[in-house]
């Protein structure tokens, strides 16, 4: 088994290696008081004093204590070689990968030890198990989100699973079929004896928002802002071809209802994460379900399910199990507690001691949804600016295509329709739209308005509509559940307008 865990030693120009554990050097600088370091090619740069003279504001805060190249692949003005001249200033030190056996590294105490490295711009949620967002304003950089910058959002410790060895086994389990006969695949199966498929496809998290409903009320769960959602380009087998490669036949549709997936992912107790989908969904030609190897064009990172995860298009992330080790076609849904339990919701008025989950269907197909991302609430801007551009994303489940963003500058009384993208390139007239009921991926949204004179605060709001007409709800408090999923109401951020004088 190749598994590598890459470690870092600083050297520091005229003095021995230092066995310090670099990483964790480079990622204590992050501030201007501590000095700001970051990473690039092979090199630890201490960029404090460039902060001030960064053209691009202080985004570049957004790098400090890790590596610059996932920005610069966002920025591309970065590609120039008077760039790399002004970093190579101020290069303080090597920075070197020394690749050994991941498993020297485990601590046998600590089952989160094989858990891969992440960038320090995520905002953690929580360490053990590891969840976490990028700050709201890389989400509207890119159309596709990069794959450091994903939400990654973990209930078990993050397996490390051998290629080589790696085996799918698929099992149609109806009332009268013998349990025996199950298909085993392994990877190589999965990339050569099926047709490879790409589908652009927004993740979302049913906790995505929770906050915003935590603020309202107390609800239990993890506190994500708004980036517990991104916008990836998955690449596999279709979850229907394998299915059919298993010997599901039309016959089967009597009987089965659902197909249920196991992660490889345990907890101490030996149990695995585990979901299911209706079974229409995964064996329909337009449900576009993929048993995804590639992030991006990248190899599926670990965080994100390597080797093999389903992509269940336009449904809550949590049906998109990674790290898949099952698939189960069956008359039942999936037994497990992120099923039957977590991800359903209730009704404003269910507290802890009246909620039984059996009365609630589990999410799947999530509602529309759209937030805020630049400007950040409580930002400032100058009214020397005279206007101020608004960016965001909108999305909505199930396939429906978002056709129209409302955005509003008075907190809700008046309202503009922002300009929607469907990629990064100028939209020329006539695109071509997805099919209908299969817009899976989110639409980015940006509006330009004047600064309004009679003011010093702004209210932000934005509103989208999709295709069947659904819209966001204006307020939390009705939608109030006590787990605080589908956090969905008109997202509204408080900007404040400094007047000239201010600055004197
Ligand atoms: N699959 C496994 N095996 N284990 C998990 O913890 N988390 C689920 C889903 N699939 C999870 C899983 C949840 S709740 C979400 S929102 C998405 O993965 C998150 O996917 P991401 O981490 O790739 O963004």
């Amino acid at each position: 088994m190749k598994c590598c865990y890459s470690a870092v030693v600083l050297v520091w120009p005229g003095s021995a290696p230092s066995t310090l554990t670099g990483k964790d050097e480079v990622s204590r600088h992050r501030t201007l008081q501590d000095g700001v370091w970051v990473t690039f090619k092979g090199g630890v740069y201490d960029i404090t004093e460039f902060v001030a003279m960064h053209p691009g504001g202080d985004k570049i805060m957004l790098a400090a204590g890790g590596a610059v190249e996932p920005f610069w692949a966002l920025y591309a003005v970065h590609n120039q070689d008077h760039v790399l001249e002004i970093l190579s200033e101020y290069k303080v030190s090597v920075y070197l990968n020394i690749s050994f056996d991941y498993a020297r590294s485990l601590n046998p105490s600590d089952p989160f030890s094989s858990d891969p490295e992440r960038h320090p711009v995520l905002r953690i949620n929580n360490l053990k198990p590891f969840n976490a967002e990028p700050p709201p304003e890389i989400l509207s950089e890119s159309y596709i989100t990069p794959n450091v910058f994903f939400f990654k959002r973990n209930h078990l410790p993050v397996p490390r699973i051998d290629p080589e060895s790696y085996k799918l086994t698929v099992e149609i389990q109806g009332p009268n079929r013998e349990r025996g006969g199950a298909l085993s695949l392994s990877l190589d199966d999965l990339k050569n004896k099926f047709p490879k498929h790409t589908v652009t496809a927004t993740i979302q998290c049913a906790g995505n928002r929770r906050s915003d409903m935590h603020k309202a009320k107390q609800v239990k769960g993890l506190n994500w802002g708004i980036g517990a959602i991104g916008n990836g380009t998955w690449s596999g087998a279709k979850l229907r071809d394998v299915l059919l490669a298993a010997g599901y036949s039309p016959d089967d549709a009597n009987w089965a209802r659902h197909v249920q997936f196991e992660g490889l992912d345990q907890d101490v107790a030996g149990t695995t994460y585990g979901a299911s989908i209706p079974l229409r969904k995964a064996i329909s030609e337009d449900g576009d379900c993929l048993l995804a190897y590639e992030m991006n064009g990248e190899e599926l990172p670990l965080d994100h399910g390597f080797p093999i995860r389903v992509i269940v298009p336009g449904t809550v992330g949590a049906r998109n199990v990674k790290w898949l080790g099952k698939i189960i076609v069956s008359d039942v849904e999936s037994s497990s507690h992120w099923q039957q339990n977590d991800y359903k919701g209730f009704s404003p008025s269910t507290d802890w001691d009246t909620v039984d989950y059996k009365t609630a269907p589990a999410i799947q197909e999530l509602p529309i949804q759209s937030a805020i991302t630049v400007p950040a609430d409580g930002a400032i801007v100058d009214r020397s600016d005279e206007e101020v551009t608004l960016k965001g994303y909108a999305w909505s489940g199930g396939g429906r295509e978002v056709v129209r963003v409302d955005v509003s500058i008075d907190g809700g009384k008046t309202w503009k329709i922002a300009q929607l993208k469907s990629s990064d390139k100028e939209q020329t007239a006539g695109a071509m739209a997805p099919p209908p009921g299969q817009a899976w991926a989110w639409k980015l949204w940006e509006l330009t308005v004047p600064l309004p004179a009679d003011t010093e605060e702004m209210e932000v709001v934005c509103k989208a509509v999709d295709s069947s007409y659904n819209m966001q709800p204006d307020s939390i408090l009705p939608i109030w559940n006590l787990r605080g999923v589908l956090s969905n109401a008109w997202h509204r951020v408080k900007v404040k307008i400094q007047e000239e004088q201010d600055d004197q």
